[in-house]
């Protein structure tokens, strides 16, 4: 039907009759001239049709936006003047002799080039118009080059790419599950996998070795710019190996991807232990490009009368830290309100601030609300620590741990991105050395990865110190977004016993659970590990965009709806009594 595609074609071609097929992208008359140009997935040629060509100049007439046609043509080389460097083939037009109409287009609802004056819910409405933008077509196009490359990478170093189940059972990733019901098992119901988890260890117990996927994972959880309730990871697991060797072989992975793709040299990834992390930088996924970082205060603070320090400064849950943000001090009051709210919203109290308008001054320098609360003294030592330059604004945080961390750890990034304080390179680290329990807030301890990640210590250690016991799990952190996490597994069943006893999953429910793993785990389970990237958040980062909406083809919305299919849809009363299914009251949709 065609010879070549629109963007194909170039200085090479002139001379050459082409068959192009595509979508008419814009039409314009120019004094009894009229030109097309025409799109297809690979760019945008332009056509000039003459009315001495009488049939195809009336077809040229007739033809709208996006109209689907079929030229046939002469390429010649544009005149002086008209050449357009900006276009791959801006040099060339196509001299048309004929065209045919493939299919009539309704007017779109939005014209492909003021996608940006239309809201998300229409262009996911219109999906299929949305993707005719080429800056979306070459980010699925790079995303299918990357996959491409991923699958190269890892069957090349012996991993074999294995399908698992998609209706199964909770696999438990913090989320809540996506449930679909049994017609056969009636009151039963399978899950769709968070992840698949428990499968790639039980593939390894089965000798695989070496597994991978590319794989679509389902999460109930609050969606955000970076989280979808569908998402896809690449999911790897190996066996006989320790966390050096899966880190190694997925860093070069991940390098490997960005020096094909964008020629970049991500150089060796720095290692970080996470309590190193939550104390420089308030966050287990720390932004490295930002050169700022938290000063530890609260040894100065415990004697002073402000209580809003000196309550936390005295109390071993809590922490006060600062972060010295150079060139703040132009920041103004209606600024400093603001980010005051943004801390807000991860539960901080307030934000205590100095700003340092001549560091060579002393405390007369300083202008704060909060140094009339604090003896000079300490004022001082203050400033000795924190290296206060003029210019200066120090935000502080007073409170519980998590929420310092949390707040400031937002504030450092948020105070950068605003100020141009982030640097413009890539910034990849692995943290380490995690935790293997974090504390809910009713005191109980839940897993900060999964519960088949193993410790770093012995049944006993864990046991007699669960809260301080470290585990064997590496994430990765790429520019403040976390893109991959993993674990060496734990493979014998009585530490799996002793990590559930810890999470207070009692063994028959553990049994109902996870009976097959634990039993799977007891019939000689190689020691295995292994790592899931998030594909989608990797491509968000490789293409430069913010929300993983945009390297999706058909993401759901913030309410986890798809406005395209209009799903989740209502069932029949058939389909539900089928199920066994009674919907207990009808439920409103506005
Ligand atoms: P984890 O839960 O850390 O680990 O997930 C691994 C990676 O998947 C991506 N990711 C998401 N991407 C988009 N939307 C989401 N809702 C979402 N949730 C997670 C992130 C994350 O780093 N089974 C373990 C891996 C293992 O231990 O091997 C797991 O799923 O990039
Ligand atoms: P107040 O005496 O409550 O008005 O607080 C004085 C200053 O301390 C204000 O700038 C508050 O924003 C700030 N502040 C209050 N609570 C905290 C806190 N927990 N951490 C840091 N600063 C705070």
């Amino acid at each position: 039907m065609r010879s070549n595609y629109c963007g194909e074609i170039n200085d090479s071609f002139v001379g050459q009759s082409v068959e192009l097929c595509g979508w008419v992208h814009r039409r314009r008359d120019h004094g009894g001239v009229i030109f097309l140009d025409l799109r297809d997935r690979e760019g945008i040629a332009q056509i000039v049709f003459d009315p001495d060509q009488k049939e195809s100049f009336a077809a040229a007439e007739e033809v709208r936006s996006e109209f689907v046609i079929r030229v046939t043509g002469l390429i010649r080389m544009r005149p002086e003047g008209t050449i357009n460097l900006d276009m791959k083939t801006g040099k060339v037009e196509v001299l048309g002799q004929q065209l045919d109409i493939l299919n009539r287009a309704e007017t779109p609802p939005f014209p492909l080039d003021e996608h940006g004056s239309v809201g998300e819910d229409v262009r996911l409405r219109y999906r299929y118009i949305d993707l005719r933008r080429s800056e979306m077509s070459d980010r699925l196009r790079f995303r299918s080059k990357v996959s491409n490359t991923v699958r190269n990478f890892l069957d090349s170093h012996g991993f074999l790419d294995i399908e698992t189940p998609l209706l199964t059972k909770a696999t438990p990733e913090g989320a809540r599950d996506y449930l679909v019901p049994s017609r056969t098992h009636q009151s039963r119901f399978f899950a769709l996998p968070q992840s698949p988890q428990l499968f790639k260890q039980v593939l390894m117990a089965a000798g695989m070795d070496r597994y991978y996927q590319i794989a679509k994972c389902f999460r109930d959880e609050d969606l955000r710019a970076d989280r979808q309730p569908e998402f896809t990871q690449i999911d790897i697991e190996a066996s006989f190996c320790d966390e050096n060797e899966i880190m190694e072989v997925t860093e070069n992975l991940i390098t490997d991807v960005f020096k094909k793709h964008l020629d970049i040299d991500l150089g060796i990834f720095p290692r970080m232990s996470w309590s190193e992390a939550m104390s420089r930088f308030g966050s287990d996924k720390p932004d490295l490009r930002i050169d700022l970082e938290f000063v530890e205060v609260a040894d100065l603070m415990r004697g002073v009368d402000f209580k809003v320090f000196s309550v936390p400064a005295n109390d071993e849950d809590s922490r006060v830290a600062a972060l010295r943000v150079p060139g703040g001090v132009t920041l103004s009051r209606k600024a400093i309100d603001d980010y005051t709210e943004f801390v807000g919203k991860f539960g901080a109290k307030g934000l205590a601030w100095i700003k340092v308008n001549d560091s060579q001054t002393g405390i007369s320098g300083l202008q704060s609300p909060i140094i009339k609360f604090m003896p000079e003294e300490v004022t001082k030592d203050l400033m000795k620590r924190l290296a206060v330059k003029t210019d200066d604004i120090v935000f502080f945080a007073a409170d519980k741990e998590a929420i310092v961390n949390d707040s400031l750890g937002a504030l450092r990034v948020k105070v950068a991105e605003d100020l141009g304080l982030v640097g413009d390179f890539w910034a990849p680290l692995w943290v380490v050395d995690f935790p293997m329990f974090e504390t809910a807030s009713n005191g109980s301890l839940t897993s900060l990865h999964h519960p088949f990640t193993a410790p770093a210590c012995n049944v006993d250690e864990l046991k007699k110190n669960p809260s301080g016991s470290l585990s064997r799990a590496y994430d990765m952190v790429l520019n403040g977004t976390e893109l991959g996490g993993g674990s060496i597994r734990i493979n014998k069943p009585a530490m799996q016993t002793a990590v559930f006893d810890v999470l207070g999953i009692e063994v028959r429910e553990a049994r109902e659970k996870f009976g097959f793993l634990l039993e799977a785990l007891s019939f000689g389970c190689p020691p295995h590990g292994g790592i899931a990237f998030g594909l989608d958040r990797l491509i968000m980062l490789m293409t430069g965009t913010n929300s993983i909406r945009d390297v999706i083809a058909f993401p759901k919305t913030q309410s986890a709806a798809c406005p395209l299919t209009e799903a989740p849809g209502e069932v029949s009363k058939a389909q539900l009594n089928e199920l066994n299914i009674r919907l207990r009251e009808q439920v409103k949709t506005s």
